[in-house]
């Protein structure tokens, strides 16, 4: 007897793009909570398969090294389910941000000035010179048009505490979810 497999197509509830201090990883584990799927947060998945720390994949290849690793593990996540957090630089990889054109994708907007000080309490190698704040601010602004272009919904992550956060981004995907699980 022939056994035809049929190859199921699965992509995440949610991806989570934003800028560093934007809480991703925070919200991104609240919303899988609350939806019932699992997470994985992309940085951490890219630890786990390099066995390095970030700063260290920095400090030893190059941040071309790093968005290398970056893209072949934000890629596979995509072909997987739950909700996936993105580190802030992935969107600026080509093939990641057209991957994205077929995802729901939720960004975590966050204002300049409370973002940078939130993201000061991290091991983050790219704020690491000299005068971190204006790096902060010059990323930010060079990242924020393909944040909001590849955004399905946005959400101002400064707007509440991390639960009301990511209240606000289940409530805005049931919008997103609904039509496709009703879809035959
Ligand atoms: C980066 C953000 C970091 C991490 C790496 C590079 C970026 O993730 O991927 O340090 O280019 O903005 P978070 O956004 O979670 O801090």
């Amino acid at each position: 007897m022939m056994v035809t497999r049929k190859r199921i197509k699965t992509h995440p509830a949610a991806v989570l793009i934003g800028f560093m201090g934007a809480g991703k990883s925070t919200v991104g584990k609240l919303v899988a909570e609350l939806l019932g799927v699992d997470f994985t947060d992309a940085d951490e998945q890219i630890v786990r398969v390099d066995g390095r720390t970030i700063p260290e994949i920095f400090d030893q290849d190059g941040a071309p090294a790093f968005r290398e690793i970056e893209r072949q593990v934000v890629l596979d996540l995509l072909t997987r389910g739950g909700v996936v957090s993105l580190g802030g630089g992935a969107v600026m990889t080509p093939a990641i941000a057209d991957a994205l054109g077929r995802q729901r994708v939720v960004y975590l907007s966050i204002d300049p000035d409370e973002g940078f000080v939130r993201a000061q309490c991290g091991d983050r190698p790219l704020l690491a010179g000299d005068d971190p704040e204006t790096r902060y601010r010059e990323l930010l602004a060079e990242r924020q048009d393909t944040y909001t272009a590849l955004a399905t919904i946005t959400v101002d992550a400064g707007a509440g505490n991390a639960a009301e956060i990511a209240d606000a981004v289940v409530t805005a995907l049931a919008d997103h979810l609904l039509p496709e699980r009703n879809t035959p």
